[in-house]
């Protein structure tokens, strides 16, 4: 096997993977990366752009569910740790379209998670020789824990119930992976994440529709009456905790990820529009665009993640809190969409 270190990265091409990719790279000059993207309407190399010119980073377009395909990357490239981001994500869609749900996210997982035990272990629980170390990361969501209360946090031992397609499909997810670490004794680690915010989220997202829709002047959509709360992290965290988590998790565990900053979808709304109102200010407050309409089917009412075991196991905290990582991404926004910042954000505005 080759001394550097190659490692299968699925649905980099997306969200969380693309801000991934340039972390992990930079921090890990000694691993190769093989980012595995079918491109679907999530996907854009764009998002990738400062790292496409690496010799350390290879892009290749395929489907997880593709056995035939996968089979090839092991070989070719002596695959030899697997972090798995691909996933249809959006809830809204799940609502409309269920079935590629249950095809990426469950049987592509399945496929990806066979196919390296069939590659890297002779029999249950004896790995080939050099492959001791493989490991496989499979990236997970809050959401396969159903919905909270007033009161409460999801921590790793919170039993799954799943709302909505999406989710389901998910768990369905986790579930093949617990399997092969039980059954086949291979080395998984699951990081359960919560809401991701930041640089280079899809369109279709709450916070980058709250931005687009401000400055073209549109309404912004609200579901319901914009009480739910979801657990906001900035994405570079997510990227710290996974790092942390395989390089350093304990096989065949779980862990949480969030970062303790609960908020509602009202306060998010009103939050980004006087952002925007002091960053690119027109005569009447963004807010006056905010909008309210028909909930969202099966919505969960409240996440929120109890992140005490990455911390106190593996060290890991948040470095940004809400009202810092949303100035952050609203700057990446309007640098997107070529928008002057009339008057730079002063840290003494009161947020
Ligand atoms: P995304 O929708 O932005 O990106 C998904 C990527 O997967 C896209 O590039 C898409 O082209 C690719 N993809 C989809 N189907 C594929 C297939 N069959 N084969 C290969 N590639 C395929 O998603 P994201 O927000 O970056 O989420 C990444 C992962 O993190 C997902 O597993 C998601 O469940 C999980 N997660 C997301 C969040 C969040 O807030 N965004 C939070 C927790 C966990
Ligand atoms: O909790 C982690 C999950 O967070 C991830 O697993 C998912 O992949 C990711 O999409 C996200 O799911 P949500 O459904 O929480 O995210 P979304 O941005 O779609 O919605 C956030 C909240 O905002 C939710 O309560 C629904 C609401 N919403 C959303 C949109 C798109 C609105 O009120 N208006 C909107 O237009």
């Amino acid at each position: 096997m080759s001394s550097q270190k190659t490692i299968l990265l699925t649905g980099c091409a997306g969200f969380i993977g693309s801000n991934f990719v340039p972390y992990f790279l930079e921090k890990y000059p000694e691993y190769h990366l093989i980012n595995l993207d079918l491109l679907t309407y999530a996907g854009n190399l764009k998002n990738l752009m400062e790292v496409e010119e690496s010799s350390h980073y290879t892009f290749i377009q395929g489907n997880i569910c593709d056995r035939e395909l996968i089979e090839k990357l092991f070989d070719k490239y002596a695959i030899q740790g697997v972090i798995h981001f691909a996933a249809e994500s959006h809830v809204d869609n799940s609502i409309k379209n269920p079935g590629v749900f249950i095809e990426t996210n469950v049987n592509g997982t399945f496929v990806l998670i066979d196919v390296a035990y069939k590659k890297w272990m002779e029999k249950p629980f004896l790995y080939k020789k050099g492959y001791e170390k493989c490991r496989f990361h499979h990236i997970s969501t809050d959401e396969v824990y159903g919905t909270l209360g007033e009161e409460g946090l999801f921590t790793e031992s919170t039993p799954y119930a799943p709302n909505s397609p999406y989710s389901a499909s998910k768990a369905g997810s986790d579930m093949i992976i617990r399997s092969y670490f039980h059954t086949y004794g291979m080395n998984t680690i699951i990081t359960n994440c919560s809401n991701n915010y930041g640089p280079k989220q899809h369109d279709e997202k709450l916070i980058p529709t709250i931005i687009r829709n401000a400055l073209e002047g549109k309404a912004i959509p609200i579901y319901g009456d914009g009480k739910n709360i979801r657990d906001w992290l900035y994405v570079l965290d997510h990227c710290t905790g996974i790092d942390m988590a395989y390089h350093r998790g304990r096989v065949g565990e779980v862990y949480n990820i969030g970062g303790r900053n609960e908020r509602n979808n009202n306060y998010i709304a009103k939050k980004v529009c006087e952002i925007l109102d002091i960053l690119v200010p027109k005569n009447v407050s963004y807010t006056k665009q905010i909008n309210y309409v028909e909930d969202r089917a099966g919505h969960d009412r409240r996440y929120a993640i109890d992140a005490s075991k990455i911390e106190d196991e593996l060290g890991w905290s948040a470095a940004e809190n809400f009202e810092t990582g949303i100035v952050k991404t609203i700057e990446w926004y309007l640098g997107k969409y070529n928008c002057h910042i009339t008057k730079k954000y002063e840290s003494e505005i009161n947020l």
